[in-house]
C-alpha cells in the first residue's frame, strides 16, 4: 500500500517536473497573442523555381489591384478590453476605441503585407502616384523606409532556416538556387480566417473614426492609396 502511494507521489512529481520544464522552454519563446489559437503549423513548399506569383507580383492591373486589397481586406481587426490587457498594461488607457465596441488593433503579418503592397505601389509610383508633390514623395519615402527596416528585423527574427542548394543554369555560369525546400509556414487560411472574424469593416467609412481632438481620420476615397493606419508620426 505504502509504496503504491510513494509511486503514486513520485509519478506526479515527474508529471509536474516535466510540465514546468515544457512550459519554461516555451515561455521563452511564443509570446502572448490573441490569435495564437488560429496557428497551424505545416511544411509548404514554395514555388520551385523561385518564380514569382503574378497574381501578386508584376506590372499593375487590375486583377492584381484586387488580390492585393484582397489579401489585406481583414487586416484591420477589433480587439476586447482583456486582450489589451493581456498585451501590454497601458495598452487600453492609449488605446483606440471603436464605437461600436472593443479596440483597434492589427497583427504584424499584416502591418508587413502592407509594407510589401506599399513597397510595391511605390515601385510604380508613375502608374499609382503620377502627380506626388515633393512633400508627399518625402513623406512617402519616410514611411517606406520604416517599412523596409520592419520587413528586415521580420525576416530576421523568424529566421526561416529552410536550406536552399545551389544549382548550374543552362545559359549562365553562375549558381542557381533550388528554392524547393520545405519551410514550416502557418497555415493562411486558418490565419486569415480567425482574422475575418474580427474584421473592422467599416473602418474606411468617412466619420467612422474619429480622433478625440482632432476628428475625423477618413474622409475621402483615397484612404486606402495613401494608407494612413499605423502611420509613421510625422513630426
Ligand atoms: C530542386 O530540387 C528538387 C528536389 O528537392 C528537384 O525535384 C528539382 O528538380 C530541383 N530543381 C529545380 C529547378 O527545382
Amino acid at each position: 500500500m505504502l509504496l503504491v502511494i510513494h509511486i503514486a507521489i513520485l509519478t506526479t512529481w515527474i508529471a509536474i517536473a516535466i510540465s514546468l520544464s515544457a512550459m519554461r522552454s516555451c515561455s521563452g519563446q511564443r509570446v502572448y497573442s490573441p490569435a495564437q489559437e488560429a496557428l497551424r503549423f505545416e511544411a509548404h513548399v514554395w514555388e520551385p523555381s523561385g518564380a514569382s506569383n503574378p497574381l501578386y507580383a508584376g506590372k499593375p492591373t487590375e486583377a492584381r489591384d484586387k488580390a492585393w486589397t484582397e489579401l489585406l481586406q481583414y487586416s484591420s481587426l477589433r480587439f476586447t478590453v482583456e486582450e489589451l490587457e493581456m498585451i501590454g498594461p497601458t495598452r487600453k488607457d492609449e488605446g483606440v476605441k471603436l464605437p461600436d465596441g472593443g479596440y483597434l488593433g492589427t497583427l504584424m503579418v499584416f502591418h508587413e503585407l502592407h509594407c510589401v503592397k506599399h513597397l510595391r505601389f511605390y515601385l510604380y509610383a508613375a502608374h499609382y502616384f503620377p502627380e506626388l508633390t515633393a512633400e508627399q514623395t518625402k513623406a512617402r519615402l519616410v514611411h517606406l523606409d520604416h517599412c523596409l527596416d520592419i520587413l528586415r528585423v521580420g525576416a530576421m527574427c523568424r529566421g526561416d532556416t529552410a536550406p536552399l542548394t545551389m544549382r548550374w543554369g543552362r545559359s549562365q555560369p553562375r549558381p542557381l538556387a533550388n528554392f524547393s525546400s520545405a519551410h514550416s509556414c502557418v497555415n493562411w487560411d486558418s490565419l486569415n480566417g480567425w482574422a475575418q472574424k474580427r474584421a473592422v469593416t467599416h473602418l474606411f467609412d468617412p466619420g467612422y473614426l474619429r480622433h478625440p481632438v482632432l476628428g475625423n481620420v477618413f474622409e475621402g476615397p483615397d484612404a486606402e492609396l495613401i494608407g494612413l493606419i499605423g502611420a509613421v508620426e510625422v513630426p
